[in-house]
């Protein structure tokens, strides 16, 4: 698929067909691509957890409720941040751990669409919630932060392409 066709395909997918299941190759390929993404200090601070057991996939209804379809997914992959590895400062209060791992996810939802695949991003952070949930359920180490739930599998729905995304009105020529 070419870049700029992928780039404006792209829609969040929550109907799955799950008799298709994901190849490790698959999972390996997609994750690679969120792994190219841009990062401040080239840090890559990032962790993927990918989560396939149906009992696994029913948490997330009562962890995130609006990632609850990853109940009837293929799978789930949480985008973590390594707190240790992110060009941050704690004494002035600051991180990029979530700006690097946003690009992340982006990477991976267009390489699974890319592949056939069809995805949506859930948020985790920056909810407290959702984020000590996962931590707790999943017994992330303390450095491990997580970011996103991408839910995953081959689509079972077409989702309608949006019209008028591009708004010329929020483009600022040379002055506000
Ligand atoms: C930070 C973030 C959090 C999101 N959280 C959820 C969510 O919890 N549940 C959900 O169904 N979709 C979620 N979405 C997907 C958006 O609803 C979706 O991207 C938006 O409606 C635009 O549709 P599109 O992705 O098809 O372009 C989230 C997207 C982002 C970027």
């Amino acid at each position: 698929m070419e870049l700029m066709e992928g780039l404006l395909t792209r829609r969040s997918v929550r109907k799955f067909d799950t008799s298709k299941k994901i190849s490790k190759e698959t999972f390996k390929e997609i994750i690679k691509a969120a792994q190219y993404a841009p990062s401040a200090h080239n840090t890559q601070p990032w962790e993927f957890l990918v989560i396939e057991d149906p009992q696994d996939l029913k948490q997330f209804r009562h962890i995130q409720r609006s990632a609850l379809f990853a109940e009837n997914a293929t799978a789930v992959i949480l985008v973590c941040g390594n707190t240790d590895k992110s060009f941050s400062r704690e004494k002035e209060g600051w991180s990029y751990v979530d700006i690097d791992c946003s690009a992340a996810t982006e990477n991976l939802l267009l390489a699974a669409h890319a592949l056939g695949l069809g995805a949506c991003w859930c948020g985790a952070s920056p909810m407290t919630g959702p984020i000590a949930g996962l931590k707790e359920y999943f017994k992330l180490p303390e450095n491990i932060k997580p970011f996103s739930i991408v839910v995953l599998g081959y689509p079972a729905e077409t989702p309608k392409q949006p019209e008028g995304r591009f708004k010329e009105e929020t483009i600022h020529w040379g002055k506000w």
